[in-house]
């Protein structure tokens, strides 16, 4: 129907509205689910859970930039976790990170700029016997090399891409 593809689409959030309807507390709750249909907090999204819920836009903001666990930016399709907990630094994350930062011109925190990785540090994902480890995309990689991490990003990354 002529939709921008970036618009954002408001009507995700009926359900979460529908969910917590007449309970001014839920503004938490509410972001949890609103990041989770969308991957990030759009703008738009937080103008409209202040309306719904009758508080200033900037007491939403406020709460949304306080918890780490809340994205403000859009985040890429890919996902790459990178443990820099003490074994996994020992063990090779720095190496690793150089890797990415040549490579993708990415340091932690940051997205490609054609949107297709975001890397983030993470500090132990409990499984330090594979250091250095990393998830991507919610799949474990462990015993990480610069070339291995590099080959898999490649193939994750081309193949979800059209032809
Ligand atoms: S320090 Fe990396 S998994 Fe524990």
């Amino acid at each position: 129907m002529g939709t921008h593809n970036d618009a954002v689409d408001l009507s995700l959030m009926d359900d979460v509205f529908r969910e917590y309807e007449g309970q001014r507390g839920a503004l938490i709750p509410i972001l949890q689910k609103a990041q989770e249909k969308y991957g990030w907090l759009p703008p738009e999204v937080l103008n409209l859970i202040a309306k719904k819920l009758g508080i200033p836009v900037s007491k939403v903001f406020g709460v949304a930039t306080f918890y780490a666990q809340f994205y403000l930016e859009r985040r890429g399709r890919h996902i790459l976790r990178l443990c820099d907990g003490t074994a996994c630094h020992v063990r090779g994350t720095p190496i690793l990170l150089t890797a990415l930062e040549e490579h993708y011109q990415l340091e932690p925190g940051e997205t490609t700029e054609d949107g297709e990785l975001t890397v983030e540090l993470v500090y132990c994902l409990g499984s330090c016997a594979l250091a250095p480890v990393a998830v991507l995309d919610g799949e474990v990689l462990g015993r990480l090399r610069q070339n291995m991490l590099l080959r898999t990003l490649k193939k994750r990354i081309d193949l979800a891409k059209p032809a």
